[in-house]
This record gives C-alpha cells, sequence and structure tokens, in this order.
C-alpha cells in the first residue's frame, strides 16, 4: 500500500477500504507517513466527504490507535458531555461543576482550541496554576471524590486524533462532517463515559453551518455509539450569534463563575438547562422535572459554584488569579437600530487574531485577551453606545473590522431559536 495511492482515490471521490483508513492514520501516529501527505489525505476528505462505512473504520481505527480510560472503578453511571465547538461556548465550565453537584459522575477529557472556535483545556489553563494533566490513578480517585475531573487528552489515549486534530486546526481542514464525527467519537468512546451527551452547533460560528449537515454529523454520531453501546444523545443549538456575552479563555472563565453565581444571560440559562437536564437524567435515572428541580436548586443555592471552586482548587488553580486584558477599549455602535445579525465567524477570528487562538501549533496563547458583548441579536443599540468590549494585549486592532460583524437596521428581526431539535 502506498499513501500517495490513498491521496489520490479519495482525491478521485473514490471509498477508502478500512485497510488504508488504517495505513493511513497507523502511519501517520508512527510517524512514517509525514504531515504534508496527512494534510493532503485531510484536504481531500474535506472535500470529497466519506461515506458511512469509511467513517465507522476511521472512528474505530483512531478509538484502537491507544488506550482506552477504565473507569470501571468510578461507582455509577458515568456521563460525559461534548460541543462541537463554537464560539463563546463556556458550557462545559458551567455544566461540568452544576451537574456534578447533583450526584452525576463525570470524568472528562477536553480539547484545545481548533480553529476559530475556543477550547475548554485553554480555558481552563487561563486559570493560574490549573493542572489539565495527571494520571489515570489520580483522575479516577478525584471523581470518586467530588464526581468531577477533567483533563486534556491524557497519556498515549486516541493518539491518532491528537496528532490530527492538531494539523487540522492549521491546515484549513477542520470542518468536515467525517472528520469532525470520528475526531469527537474516537475521544468519548475511548475516555469510557457510558452516557454521552453532544452539543451539536449550527449556523456560522459553527463547524456546522446548515440544520442539515448538523443533522448528518449527530446522526452519524448516534450510529457510532450505537454500534458501540453507548447511548449517545445529540442537542442541535444555534451559534448564529456567539453564546452569551463573554468570548476568549480567561473571560469565559469570568462568565462561567458569574453564571454560577447566579448572573446569567437567557442564552446560556436556556442551553445549560437542556444539557444539563439530559446529563442528570441520564445520570441519576431520574424523570426530566427531578433532573431540572435538582439543578434549579443547585444553582440558587450556590452548590454548583461551590463544586467549581472544589474542582479548581482540587486541581491546583487559584480563581483569584485570573488575568484579563490588560488593555480595555470600548467599541461604540456607529448608528442607532436593531442588532439583526453578529457575523460570529469573523468575531472568532477576530479574538483569535488577537491571541487568543493558535494558527501554528506552538502558538502561545494569550489567555486574558477577547471581547465582551455589550448587546446582543434583537438588542436595540443607539449611535455611540457601547456595543462590546475588547480586551488586548499590545496588538493593533481595526475598529472598522469589529463594527463590520454587527448589521444593524430599523426594523425589529426575530432572532432564531437557540435549541433546534434532540437527536437520540
Ligand atoms: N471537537 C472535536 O473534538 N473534534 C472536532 O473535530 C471538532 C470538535
Amino acid at each position: 500500500m502506498n499513501i500517495v495511492e490513498i491521496i489520490n482515490k479519495k482525491r478521485k471521490k473514490q471509498i477508502l477500504t478500512r485497510e488504508e483508513i488504517a495505513y493511513a492514520v497507523n502511519g501517520y501516529v508512527e510517524g512514517t507517513i509525514k504531515d504534508y501527505q496527512m494534510s493532503s489525505l485531510l484536504m481531500a476528505i474535506c472535500l470529497n466527504g466519506m461515506i458511512e462505512e469509511e467513517v465507522f473504520s476511521l472512528t474505530d481505527i483512531m478509538y484502537h490507535s491507544g488506550e482506552s480510560l477504565d473507569l470501571s472503578s468510578i461507582s455509577g453511571i458515568k456521563v460525559d458531555k461534548h460541543s462541537t465547538g463554537g464560539v463563546g461556548d463556556k458550557t462545559t465550565l458551567i455544566l461540568g461543576p452544576l451537574v456534578a453537584s447533583t450526584g452525576v459522575k463525570i470524568a472528562k477529557m477536553s480539547g484545545r482550541g481548533l480553529g476559530h472556535t475556543g477550547g475548554t483545556i485553554d480555558k481552563l489553563e487561563s486559570i493560574p496554576g490549573f493542572q489539565t494533566a495527571m494520571s489515570l490513578e489520580v483522575f479516577v480517585d478525584q471523581v470518586n471524590d467530588i464526581n468531577f475531573a477533567l483533563v486534556g487528552q491524557m497519556g498515549n489515549l486516541v493518539p491518532a486524533d491528537k496528532k490530527i486534530y492538531a494539523l487540522r486546526d492549521v491546515t484549513g481542514t477542520v470542518e468536515s462532517i467525517p472528520l469532525i464525527a470520528s475526531s469527537i467519537m474516537s475521544k468519548k468512546l475511548a475516555s469510557g463515559a457510558d452516557k454521552i451527551v453532544i452539543d451539536v452547533k449550527v449556523g456560522e460560528g459553527a463547524l456546522a453551518k446548515s440544520l442539515e449537515e448538523a443533522r448528518t454529523l449527530a446522526n452519524l454520531m448516534v450510529k457510532i455509539g450505537k454500534n458501540a453501546k453507548r447511548e449517545v444523545i445529540c442537542v442541535l443549538s444555534n451559534m448564529d450569534e456567539p453564546l452569551g456575552t463573554h468570548i476568549g479563555n480567561a473571560l469565559e472563565v469570568e462568565e462561567a463563575i458569574q453564571f454560577l453565581k447566579g448572573n446569567y444571560e437567557k442564552d446560556v440559562y436556556e442551553l445549560v438547562m437542556t444539557l444539563g437536564t439530559l446529563m442528570v437524567q441520564m445520570g441519576l435515572q431520574v424523570s426530566e422535572e427531578e433532573a431540572k428541580r435538582l439543578l434549579k436548586q443547585n444553582l440558587d443555592t450556590g452548590k454548583g459554584y461551590q463544586k467549581l471552586e472544589e474542582f479548581v482548587s482540587r486541581q491546583g488553580g487559584n480563581l483569584e488569579k485570573i488575568e484579563k486584558g490588560p488593555k480595555i477599549f470600548s467599541v461604540k455602535s456607529i448608528k442607532s437600530g436593531y442588532i439583526n445579525k453578529i457575523h460570529t465567524l469573523e468575531l472568532g477570528e477576530i479574538v483569535r487574531a488577537i491571541g487568543a487562538g493558535r494558527y501554528q501549533k506552538e502558538d502561545i496563547i494569550d489567555y486574558g485577551v477577547g471581547i465582551v458583548l455589550s448587546k446582543k441579536v434583537g438588542d436595540f443599540v443607539l449611535k455611540d453606545e457601547e456595543l462590546l468590549k475588547i480586551y488586548v494585549h499590545e496588538k493593533d486592532m481595526e475598529i472598522g473590522r469589529i463594527l463590520d460583524c454587527f448589521e444593524i437596521g430599523v426594523h425589529y428581526e426575530e432572532p432564531t431559536p437557540l435549541i433546534y431539535e434532540i437527536i437520540k
């Protein structure tokens, strides 16, 4: 077998056999297939797609490229949550502690930022001292003790995705349904959870741009779960505007803290309650009403916030020491009207450009930079009123590029719903 033949086959829109996919993926992990060859194959997959059988093979080969976590020493049902990635999506930072505070066991492995979307591990590393790496023994002990632990991709778990994910981030090969489905599901299967809730983002700021693409992705992941005897539920949610108000690593941690202290944006609340209810139902085997009641109670009594503090300090972090900025500029509207659209992908790219994300695998993130929206879609803004605050380090900002992200009109337009549908 030969990698050039495999690349050519996919370039010609042909179906790859399981053996060919294994040859490419395993060769890349071992280093016999080079970055430029894998990039080329990934681009061919991006452009020409894969049929279901190819995606099942790709997922299985990635899943078995390394070790799997054995979580059997954690009692009870282990529930995991994943997001396909968006702009300002800090739900894991909220849901992890909140759901764990109801008694559900969450042993979670998360990723770094990908393309214009942020990653939970980068966000958590904006908390000084926070450790995202630990041994399996410590990880299991922490879940047994406090119901929740969150780590980066561990040791030799799905090394194929670890390498391919980093390569996709810097080669324009992120937005591909087969690559997203296999990346997410290989990690979810290897990280050992019994039940998995996946937030499939749809819209301009998401990897799936249309509802149809999101449905295909969700159905694929549910089927991969069924084949592996794991229950997977996908929630299709809107990413036509950033989630909540804060975008950027430390800023999103700040919004998560505020949420758990009871100050929340409507959209974040709706998403947290939808995903959280499913997680609690799955984990505690209770009714929808009981799951909602538990979540509301733990939010109102501050139990969710206490769990966040416990989790952060257990992993070595200090919430008091989070740094933002250091420079803050206010960006004002140049006209009055209703905000009908926020170009979310572009706003995500701006936040990446000021240092919150990467362009090369080795890039170092500037944790304190980002944007805090003062207005959301559907709001009215006056000329010279603040649209957002931008937190930067030293880089110059093109204010015109930021203003172009906002479509402001004289007529009010009904915003699109936040939750589209749930696929089981
Ligand atoms: N999240 C992942 O883990 N992988 C992807 O490809 C996209 C989102």
